[in-house]
């Protein structure tokens, strides 16, 4: 396993990057293949640690994954879903990634029960799985905690109700989405999620024959059907790296195509607030532009559910906001632990305060290259970013973490100027 990358200082990003397809929009659609014995056709599905996770867990439910390489950057994959017979998600599996907990809803509604695994925290929270409980017992399921394990269970199947979510949660509203697929009746739920990922599963669960309406909305309708069959989808492309990468273009002052979607509907909240900060973006044939002015201006950032600044940009935007001629504030209000780059961005010479979940960032006239951590996914990436500015070479070491949600990051820079070293 690769464990650390070096990255050489004082590098401009200037070129064009192919978008994966969205690890976030990829896992929810492989559970949803639990919906029916019919099978799947994904295609577009990032080569990414995590989705390996979901197939290693739906192998271990009965499921028969074959994966086709279509290019570098993309595989699709083959799902035969017509012995699915257990219905136990390990711990072994779901300590891995949190996001295992999505097959709860489609094994309730598939058998009747399953016994599923508590996520356990990581690094950026307790993240709990409260409001997906809640939902399904709405359902008309009953759940219990037991040796760390969820035992839910459904035996006369479940039925439609009106479910409102105390706070969105997005893993929450798609669990629940899928359970309510095939229950009996018509379900509504409020105050859901409504990130272009849900919209996406929700295309899809209706290209199976589902019946749902309201997605990308805070309400979803979901009159449930008896089956669902085999279709095959194209999962969205990753909204996420886009903005990281066109992140890359603000810390280095340089520019990069952004190609593989219409990251505009994507990036709402993202775009508006990058474009305070001095980066300039302009459609181009299938994808986005987007182009450093040369400076870096300050700003303040609340993370918000979509379609508000993702949190899941949080990390990497502060690495750039290092730089800033400037104060900036950032305020994570999804997660209550997510600056573990932090310490780490500190280590690099900037300057940063933290007060609860505000962070008091002073921009610095440089980063220095310092051996430094990845703590978690998003993360990684802000260390790298911080390292292609900074005087000097940087190694980071634990880069497993970006392996988990960024394919082929070096051949991806490498298209855009930029070198980074793999070491073992
Ligand atoms: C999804 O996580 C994403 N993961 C996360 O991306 C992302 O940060 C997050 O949504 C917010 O956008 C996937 O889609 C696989 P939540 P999820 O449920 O669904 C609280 C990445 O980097 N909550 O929307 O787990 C929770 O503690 C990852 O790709 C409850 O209290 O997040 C948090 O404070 C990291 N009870 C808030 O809601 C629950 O039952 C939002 O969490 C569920 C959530």
């Amino acid at each position: 396993m690769i464990e650390k990358i070096k990255v050489y200082g004082k590098q401009k990003v200037n070129g064009k990057v192919n978008i994966s397809g969205a690890k976030n929009a990829a896992l929810p659609l492989l559970a949803a293949a639990l919906l029916s014995s019919d099978g799947m056709h994904l295609k577009n599905v990032p080569p990414l640690t995590d989705i390996a996770t979901m197939l290693a867990l739906l192998e271990n439910l009965g499921v028969d994954c074959q994966v086709l390489k279509n290019s570098p950057h993309a595989n699709s994959i083959k799902l035969k879903t017509d012995s699915v017979e257990n219905f136990t998600a390990p711990y072994e599996i779901v300590k891995k990634m949190r996001a295992s907990v999505l097959v709860l809803g489609p094994l309730l509604s598939r058998l009747g029960r399953c016994r599923v695994s508590l996520p356990g925290g990581c690094a950026i929270g307790v993240r709990p799985i409260d409001l997906h409980l809640k939902g399904m017992e709405a359902l008309g399921a009953t759940t219990e905690l037991r040796d760390g394990y969820v035992y839910a269970s459904a035996p006369r199947g479940l039925r439609g109700a009106e479910f409102a979510f105390p706070i969105v949660t997005v893993t929450g509203t798609e669990n629940v989405m899928m359970a309510a697929a095939l229950a009996n009746g018509t379900t509504i739920l409020k105050n859901v999620a409504r990130e272009p990922e849900i919209v996406d599963l929700a295309n899809c669960l209706n290209k199976m024959g589902a019946n749902i309406s309201g997605q990308g909305t805070d309400t979803i309708v979901i009159q449930g059907v008896t089956s669902l069959r085999c279709s095959e989808h194209t999962v969205v492309p990753d909204r996420i790296e886009a903005g990281t990468y066109a992140l890359a273009a603000g810390i280095t002052g340089g520019r990069v195509d952004l190609l593989g979607g219409d990251f505009r509907k994507l990036l709402p909240g993202f775009l508006d607030k990058m474009e305070a900060t001095g980066l300039s973006f302009s459609p181009i044939d299938d994808g986005l532009r987007a182009e450093s002015s040369g400076k870096i201006s300050p700003v303040d950032i609340d993370t918000e559910p979509f379609p508000g600044y993702p949190t899941d940009l949080q990390a990497q935007c502060m690495a750039m906001l290092c730089l800033a001629d400037g104060e900036s504030t950032i305020r994570e209000n999804i997660w209550e632990n997510r600056f573990m780059h932090v310490a780490e961005l500190m280590r690099m010479g900037a300057d940063i305060s933290i007060s609860g979940t505000h962070a008091h960032v002073r921009g610095a006239k440089h980063l220095v290259a310092a051996p430094v951590m990845a703590t978690d996914l998003r993360a990684s990436f802000s260390l790298v970013l911080a390292a292609l500015a900074a005087e000097g070479d940087t190694v980071i070491d634990r880069v497993y973490h970006l392996n988990r949600g960024y394919c082929c990051v070096k051949e991806k820079f490498a298209g855009c100027g930029v070198e980074l070293e793999r070491m073992r």
